[in-house]
């Protein structure tokens, strides 16, 4: 009985203990600030480096070896010949480009076999970041709590070309300021920037994409989602346009890569640049995310992709001209669905309530603060209230623009229309060619009799959803005229519409264009996109806007009102494409009730998935024969290859490609992806079921030298076995 009793009250301190434990990953911190706020916990979680080892601008350091890559994912250095590493699903449209039906790289993988058939990338570019500066005292000048809102953002960009005028640089390279926390920060970016990329090596898809989209945000993954490049640069070592002549980049820091592996509960951290997070939104704001938005986008995607699908798999010629769109479409679709359930599953619009009392109750007993910061929370949750109906149906617009192949050329011709009226009648050709010459390739992939069953299905969502009074008169008169059937307009649409083919688009835009001015209403396609259109602008848009403008300058204000009321939390900005640091534990979790699972995953797990012939889940000829015969090399552990796992680093789209290092700071795997129960890490992170999915840096390794025969690529590597070099000999005693 006593016993029972001293159990019990031991309880909530016991969980008090582990909820800060497993709190302590939550963040995206800004690399310059870790000796500060983070060095500490880095440590006691396992980390054997120092903040300075991470960041200095005196000497090399862990973040000259990482780059942002082309601005939508993130790669690394990894030999001193300035070996690059990223997603191979970061690297697919460069490998996309140089295939062809001879050189099918996508297919088969590629390997340059010496420098000279290394592949240059019209276009690519990485961005290393030199240094970083809080300018926010200067970005500020001029503005107090009065400034009213429409000069404040004036006063800012007029600082900010001044800061960026004296900022203290090299020729060659570029300042950049950023906004964080809703503004009430900001932060200069020295970056320097290459041009010259070219590809080096990227498995067979049915390697790096292994699992396609069945696999897509799924744990347990086993992907080898990877793809090698590498930077060049002019003699001088500097940035330079691409010359055959460039030689590779001679880096101020490379990753040393460990054999050693990982374990559970090992330290890992993650360093790049992720891309948007919005942590700290009221309630009303989370609850609009997952039971407005999130089911409004959701909705049109399934019903879309449903058709495609259905098409994709009776059709080769369809197959591979919806294939990438299909792959994009599923992407987001899936994460929202997985964000929708995250949130509730872990009761996020209860905890934001919650973290809402407890700052009221804190601002109540605080006169200067309640006086600086009253009603602030109050009026942001009134204001996205009354946001709700306009965000929900501008999303359902967006939705039905973007997946109606048809009414997206349409929104096309408006615009070129609209912006022929802004410069003048003269610019038309000039303007209307290079439409024509962007749709060429939007054509090849586009097939009339999957885009009509699509718009009548959407279509039919549309108006059944969105009421009438925001889509505007003019749009549901046109729909009255086809009997409210989203069949009978789509039937009649395609067989009438000059939009339908490449031909017939180009002659309908090669009229004069005063002439095209009444064909578009004549056109039963931009007829109905220009009402829809007109419709939005008026009766969604231009609320929406304006409201939005409210919104923002309160999520400013109540970000900072967070930051002194809850002045015992630490704060980390909203990711927004700066370079940051996240930091957890290789951890496996437990998604539901009776369900959990493992921290990793090994070959096995790919023969399991096995279906000969699948596009998703082939496996190549060479990698059964390596898996029959064992033959791992110095890359297995105890007879298994080891393929992907799994932490509970806080990581966003943009971290792709994202290095994962071990305590010491050597490479021990590949970021790619998140787990589906946590993709709502991006509103509402919970260290309970969030967990970042990489690539096992051997599993690479295994595949450049035993698959690919690329055993020079490797021994560029410096690679290194930190756990075995840690461990201190014995001391005999005397
Ligand atoms: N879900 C990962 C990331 O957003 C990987 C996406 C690419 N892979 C795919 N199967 N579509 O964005
Ligand atoms: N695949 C994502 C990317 O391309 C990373 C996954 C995520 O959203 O965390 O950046």
């Amino acid at each position: 009985m006593l016993q029972r009793m001293i159990k019990c009250a031991m309880l909530p301190a016991l969980f008090i203990l582990i909820q800060s434990r497993a709190m302590a990953t939550e963040g995206m911190w800004l690399p310059h600030l870790l000796s500060n706020m983070n060095e500490k916990e880095m440590k006691g979680m396992g980390m054997k480096i120092s903040a300075a080892d991470i960041y200095n601008v005196n000497k090399g350091s862990l973040k000259d070896a990482i780059v942002s890559l082309g601005g939508f994912c993130t790669a690394e250095l990894i030999s001193s010949q300035s070996l690059l590493l990223t997603n191979h699903h970061c690297g697919y449209a460069s490998v996309q480009s140089h295939s062809s039906v001879e050189h099918n790289y996508l297919d088969n993988g590629f390997w340059a076999k010496s420098r000279e058939e290394e592949l240059p990338n019209k276009g690519l570019f990485v961005t290393f970041i030199v240094r970083i500066e809080d300018v926010t005292l200067q970005a500020m000048q001029g503005i107090n709590r009065s400034t009213p809102e429409k000069d404040r953002q004036k006063l800012i960009d007029a600082n900010i070309a001044k800061i960026k005028d004296n900022a203290k640089k090299e020729q060659f390279q570029e300042a950049l300021i950023k906004p964080f926390f809703e503004g009430n920060q900001f932060y200069l970016f020295i970056t320097e920037t290459y041009k010259d990329i070219r590809l080096v090596g990227t498995p067979p898809s049915s390697i790096g994409k292994f699992g396609s989209d069945t696999d897509n945000w799924i744990w347990p993954r086993h992907t080898g989602d990877f793809s090698l490049f590498r930077i060049y640069a002019g003699k001088d070592n500097r940035p330079a346009e691409y010359s055959k002549d460039n030689v590779p980049l001679r880096p101020k820091h490379f990753l040393p890569v460990s054999l050693d592996g990982i374990a559970e509960n090992d330290f890992t951290m993650v360093f790049g640049f992720p891309g948007r997070t919005q942590q700290y939104l009221p309630s009303e704001a989370v609850k609009l995310t997952v039971e407005g938005q999130d089911p409004a986008k959701v909705s049109m995607r399934d019903a879309s992709l449903k058709i495609i699908d259905g098409f994709m798999r009776q059709d080769e010629k369809i197959k591979i001209q919806y294939a990438a769109k299909y792959a994009s479409t599923a992407n987001a679709w899936k994460k929202w669905i997985g964000e929708m359930q995250g949130v509730q599953q872990t009761k996020g619009i209860e905890r934001k309530v919650t973290y809402e009392g407890e700052y009221t109750k804190r601002l109540e007993a605080n006169t200067t603060l309640k006086a600086k910061f009253d009603g602030v929370l109050d009026s942001l949750n009134t204001l996205y209230r009354g946001y709700a109906p306009f965000a929900i149906n501008r999303d359902y617009y967006a939705e039905l623009t973007r997946n109606v192949e048809l009414l997206s050329v349409s929104d096309k011709i408006i615009t070129l229309m609209n912006d022929v009226r802004e410069k003048g009648e003269d610019q038309y050709p000039a303007l209307r060619d290079k439409l024509v010459g962007s749709l060429e390739s939007f054509y090849k992939d586009f097939s009339p009799r999957v885009d009509r069953d699509v718009a009548a299905a959407l279509l039919d969502i549309y108006f059944k959803e969105v009421p009438t009074r925001y889509i505007g008169g003019e749009a549901v008169q046109i729909w009255m005229e086809t009997n409210k059937s989203g069949k009978v307009t789509a039937d009649k649409y395609y067989s009438n519409s000059a939009l339908i083919t490449y031909d017939k688009l180009k002659a309908f835009l090669n009229q004069p264009y005063r002439d095209l001015n009444t064909a578009l209403f004549k056109d039963p396609v931009t007829r109905f996109g220009i009402a829809l259109r007109n419709g939005f602008i008026q009766n969604v848009n231009n609320p929406a806007v304006a409201i939005n403008n409210d919104i923002m300058r309160l999520q400013r204000v109540y970000m900072q009102a967070q930051m002194e009321v809850m002045d015992n939390k630490r704060f980390y900005p909203d990711a927004n494409s700066t370079l940051r640091i996240t930091y957890g534990k290789v951890s496996g979790y437990k998604p539901a009730d009776a369900k959990t699972y493992d921290y990793s995953t090994t070959l096995d797990g790919v023969m399991e998935k096995y279906k000969p012939g699948d596009y998703e889940f082939d496996v190549p000829e060479k990698l059964r024969s390596l898996y029959a015969q064992k033959d791992y090399g110095q890359y297995g552990v105890n007879g298994k290859m080891p393929v992907c796992f799994i932490a509970s680093n806080h990581t966003t789209g943009g971290n792709s490609g994202s290095p994962v290092l071990d305590a010491y700071g050597n490479l021990v795997g590949l970021n790619f992806d998140r787990t589906w129960e946590g993709t709502m890490s991006d509103i509402n992170y919970d260290a309970s079921i969030c967990r970042n999915i990489m690539v096992d840096i051997r599993y690479v390794l295994f595949i450049v030298d035993k698959f690919a025969g690329a055993k020079n690529l490797v021994d560029e590597m410096k690679l290194v076995h930190p756990k075995k070099a840690a461990v201190k000999p014995v001391q005999k005693r005397a």
